[in-house]
Parts: structure tokens; C-alpha cells; sequence
């Protein structure tokens, strides 16, 4: 309403509504580095373009005078994991956003906050996750790389409990950097720059690694860029190693990443609390299962022992409603609110979660759901 009351005075606003369109202005708008690091996914890039068409593929069957069409009528809010948001939607964990904008991690933070859904902090961060916390209001969680170093591992995990995130996610799928040829092609890894490294450069346990502080020189700073580098991936991790992760925070446990029921299992079975069904937005592993067609047979072989989370494809209201139908608790939002950063910064970001939200909001509605509880499959068209 607001924004059609607003056109009846001839102004329409700055910024796309949609997530393609933000993405095709980001493309015009930000560096080419900035915009190859976002949109980039691995080798061909079908397993990116196989996500959205996964959702593309699934049809809501609307219901009519069930008495959710009013706006009072409907409640998006959900509880997940201790954590209540306002909608099933948190921003995904995504790193060196300091690249993408200079508001970067807490402008992020701030404007989820703003809106009351969650926010997912990188390990990857450009800002010291203390610096982002402060800004971050209640319900943000802290994603892990776990690096070879178990020292350093934890000292990020017990940093992110006392800085006051409500779980922790730790990422799977990535003990290295998938095959991206927009970054190749650029010459350019953003992950190797100091922006990338805010969090290690203030872990007293990594700086305790260095030979001298970062600050100290030029040359310092790029020994420590290249220390991390060599800690970045560990090869050793195996569904035990959650146990590792309760030993150093009483915070609940999720693994991102999983795309096989077995290994969804295998990571509950040992004791993580849910799993991100995922495949990092098709920047990994090429031509893998799109997260959507994997959400089905992961949450049936965890059943009710764990909470499931959807990412990679998310473009659009009716995305969330049918990754809720189909066993997802709630979802991570990934790109498309990377490009509203790039584009107006904090307003940017609070611009794309506001389209999200109203866009899931309307059709909950129309579609005669009232509750984000009562989302089941029966509201999926099946052939
Ligand atoms: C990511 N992703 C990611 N995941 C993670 O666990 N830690 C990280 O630091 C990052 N960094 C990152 C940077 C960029 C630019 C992108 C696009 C993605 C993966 C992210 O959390 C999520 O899985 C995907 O973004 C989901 O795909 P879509 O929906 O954004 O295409």
C-alpha cells in the first residue's frame, strides 16, 4: 500500500522489486569484481540456475475464503531453535561483504534486525563479529568454517557464545573454494584479502600463531592473510566432530550443507540439532542436486528429531511457502539482499528483505494460509 500510495504522487521507488531485477541492476551498478564474487557460482553454473528452476517447477494450489486474505489475519512468525522471528527467513552467511559495500556484516545485521527476521554472520566476515553483534540485535547466529587449527575453531566458537549468537552453523561443504570461473577469470579471490579476515585478524588464539602483529607491516599483514589461507580448509572433519562444537558452546547446532538423507542423519545422529539442506548456491559442486529436490528426502530421514533449513534458489515469497511445504522450518536468503547492499547499502539490504517479506506475506494470504504452521504439502499441486 505504501508504495502504490507513494506512485499515485508520480514517485516509484529507487530500487527493483524484484530479485532478478536487483540482480541485473547490481550488474550494471557495482565493480566487476564486486558483482563476479555475488552472482559467481561453480564451473557452468547450472547448479545455481537448477536451484531457481527447482522452485520454478513446484506449483501452489491457492485456497479460497479460509479467512487468511486479511492483513491482521495472518501470523508469519515461527520459532526455530530457540530463536523467534517474525517470518521463517534468515540472511544467509555470506563473507567479505566488505567488498560488495563499506556497511558490509552490521549494516546486514542491523536491517534484518530491523525487520525482525534472523541474520547468519560469517566467519568470513569483514568486521570483527563483535563489532557486528552490537548492531545485530537478538536473533543472529554465527556461521563456522572450521579451520585446520582447533584452537583457532574454538576460539571463534566461544567468541560468537559471548558475543551473544543464539546457534551455531557449521558449514560442510566448503574445505575448499569450488571451481569459479568468474573469479578466475578476474584473477581475484576475494577470500584472500584482508577483508575477508576480520575475525581472525582479532582472535587472539590466531594472532597467537603469527610470528609478528598484522599491523605491524605490510608484509606482517600478508603473512597473516597467508596463514589463514593455509588453516582455511579441514580435511579431518567427520560427523563426531559436532560433538567438538558442544564442548565449547551451549548454543544448539546446525550443519550447513547437507544435500544426502545419510549424511543428514549421520550429523543428527551425532548430535547436531538440525541441518541447512544447501549447495551453497551452486558454488561448490556443479551439477549437484538442486537443495530444493534434496529438502524432501532429508527432512523425511530426520524426521522430527531435528530442525531443517533451506538455502540456495530463494527468490520470491512463493519460494518460502513451497520450501516450508515441502519440510523446511525456515530459510536462508542469500543474493539477492548481497545486491541491495552493493546498491544503496543498509537501505539496500532492509529494501530486498522488505520485498521478500510483503511478497511472502500477500501470498500466504491469497493462498488462504494463515500460519507459517499450517504450510504442508497438501498446499503443493502434484501431477
Ligand atoms: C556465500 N555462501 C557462504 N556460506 C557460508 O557458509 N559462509 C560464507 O562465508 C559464505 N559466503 C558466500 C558469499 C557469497 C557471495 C555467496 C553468494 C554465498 C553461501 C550462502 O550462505 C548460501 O548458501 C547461498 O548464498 C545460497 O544461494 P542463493 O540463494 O544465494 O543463490
Amino acid at each position: 500500500n505504501e508504495i502504490y500510495l507513494t506512485g499515485l504522487g508520480g514517485t516509484t521507488p529507487d530500487l527493483p522489486m524484484t530479485a532478478d531485477g536487483l540482480e541485473e541492476r547490481a550488474r550494471e551498478t557495482l565493480s566487476a569484481a564486486a558483482f563476479a564474487y555475488i552472482a559467481g557460482s561453480a564451473s557452468t553454473e547450472r547448479t545455481a540456475r537448477g536451484n531457481v528452476d527447482a522452485f520454478a517447477s513446484r506449483r501452489i494450489v491457492p485456497r479460497m475464503w479460509r479467512g487468511a486474505s486479511a492483513p491482521d489475519a495472518r501470523d508469519l512468525s515461527v520459532t526455530v531453535l530457540g530463536t523467534t522471528l517474525a517470518a521463517p527467513v534468515l540472511t544467509a552467511p555470506i563473507g567479505v561483504l566488505g567488498m560488495v559495500h563499506p556497511a558490509a556484516e552490521p549494516a546486514v545485521g542491523s536491517a534484518a534486525a530491523e525487520l525482525g527476521i534472523g541474520s547468519v554472520l560469517s566467519t568470513a566476515s569483514s568486521t570483527p563479529l563483535e563489532d557486528v553483534a552490537a548492531e545485530s540485535g537478538e536473533n543472529w547466529w554465527y556461521q563456522l568454517y572450521w579451520p585446520s587449527d582447533d584452537g583457532v575453531a574454538e576460539s571463534l566458537v566461544r567468541r560468537a557464545t559471548a558475543a551473544g549468537a543464539k546457534v551455531i552453523v557449521v558449514t560442510a561443504d566448503t574445505p575448499g573454494i569450488g571451481w569459479r570461473p568468474r573469479d578466475l577469470t578476474l584473477g581475484h579471490l576475494p577470500f584472500l584479502r584482508a577483508e575477508g579476515i576480520a575475525n581472525y585478524l582479532s582472535d587472539p588464539v590466531f594472532r597467537s600463531r603469527l610470528a609478528s602483529p598484522p599491523e605491524e607491516s605490510a608484509e606482517a599483514l600478508q603473512i597473516a592473510v597467508l596463514t589463514w589461507v593455509g588453516m582455511f580448509g579441514n580435511h579431518t572433519l567427520r560427523p563426531s566432530d559436532v560433538a567438538r562444537v558442544r564442548e565449547w558452546t551451549h548454543l544448539p547446532v546446525v550443519v550447513k550443507g547437507i544435500l544426502h538423507p545419510d549424511d543428514a542423519r549421520a550429523v543428527v545422529d551425532a548430535g547436531a540439532d538440525g541441518v541447512v539442506v544447501s549447495n551453497h548456491g551452486g558454488r561448490q559442486v556443479d551439477n549437484s542436486i538442486a537443495a530444493l529436490d534434496a529438502l524432501e528426502p532429508v527432512a523425511a530421514a530426520v524426521g522430527d528429531h531435528a530442525t531443517v533449513l533451506l538455502d540456495s534458489g530463494v527468490r520470491s515469497g512463493a519460494d518460502v511457502v513451497v520450501a516450508l511445504a515441502l519440510g523446511a522450518d525456515a530459510v536462508f536468503y542469500g543474493r539477492p539482499w548481497v545486491y541491495g547492499l552493493g546498491l544503496a547499502g543498509r537501505e539496500g539490504v532492509v529494501h530486498a528483505l522488505r520485498c521478500l517479506l510483503g511478497d511472502l506475506d500477500i501470498t500466504m494470504g491469497l493462498a488462504g494460509l494463515s500460519s507459517v504452521t499450517e504450510v504442508d504439502q497438501s498446499i503443493l499441486y502434484r501431477s
